[in-house]
């Protein structure tokens, strides 16, 4: 078994009284891509918040490399390769895309940069484009870029297809599901592309109001798509 890279036991968040996410368990091991999935509203992007420090824990535990997460160690963690891409993207309008490159303080830069841009092959033609002037699917897929360009230890994506056609999406999960595996990374994506998310998956957890609700393989859930359909409106225990 690979080295795990993020444990979270238990887990419940919210941002009032009444928790958004109750008892969530998750593993990430190195190398592997593992897919969020539920319905709106479900604690997708909750989760994503809580696992990166970003959002404090009412109960339950994260350690993330090593490092026990807590609300304010965001930076700590972000510094040791904890990566959260948000579905706004966060882009900035007025650089362009190689000027974002540029931003990114890594050694391994030039070496990734070619293996980066082959999984966004419309982005190498927009190297020189101001980030304003992209469509949304090419900003998310700066973003993504960028992230990957430092080199990181856990990249978790929030919908990467909000914007993008699913045959860009069905591009571009492949390219970075591949280099996770070959360096080592592990990824969690938040994904509504259920059936794309789960080809390049290794496990995907549903989440339904807040709960997880079902987990599997992504092989067995593929098999069984009504699996999902039905964990989706909460009809389903773990
Ligand atoms: N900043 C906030 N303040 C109060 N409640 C919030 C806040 N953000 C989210 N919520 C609530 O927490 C619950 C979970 O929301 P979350 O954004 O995690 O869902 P999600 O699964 O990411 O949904 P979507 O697919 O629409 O992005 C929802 O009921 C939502 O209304
Ligand atoms: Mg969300």
């Amino acid at each position: 078994m690979s080295e795990v890279l993020l444990q979270a036991t238990g887990v419940t968040a919210g941002y009032g009284l009444v928790p958004a996410i109750q008892g969530i368990d998750l593993t990430l091991r190195a190398g592997e891509v593992v897919t969020l999935l539920g319905p709106n509203g479900a604690g997708k992007t909750t989760t994503l918040l809580a696992l990166t420090g970003l959002l404090p824990i009412s109960s339950g535990s994260v350690q993330a490399l090593g490092i026990p997460v807590k609300a304010g160690r965001a930076t700590k963690l972000s510094r040791a390769g904890t990566i959260l891409v948000p579905d706004d993207r966060g882009v900035f309008p007025d650089l362009t895309v190689s000027e974002h490159f540029r931003l990114v303080d890594s050694r391994r830069r030039r070496e990734r940069m070619a293996r980066v841009l082959d999984a966004f092959p419309a982005l190498a033609k927009l190297t020189g484009r101001r980030a304003g002037l992209l469509s949304g699917g090419e900003q998310q897929m700066l973003a993504i870029a960028k992230s990957l360009l430092a080199g990181p230890r856990i990249l978790m994506v929030d919908e990467m297809s909000l914007g993008l056609a699913p045959i860009i999406v069905q591009e571009m999960l492949p390219g970075i599901a591949a280099l996770a595996r070959e360096e080592g990374f592990a990824v969690l994506l938040v994904e509504q592309h259920v059936a794309i998310a789960l080809s390049v998956s290794d496990r995907a957890l549903v989440l339904s109001q807040g709960r997880p609700v079902l987990e599997d393989s992504a092989a067995a859930l593929l098999a069984d798509p009504s699996r999902v359909e039905t964990a989706y409106f909460g009809a389903v225990s773990a």
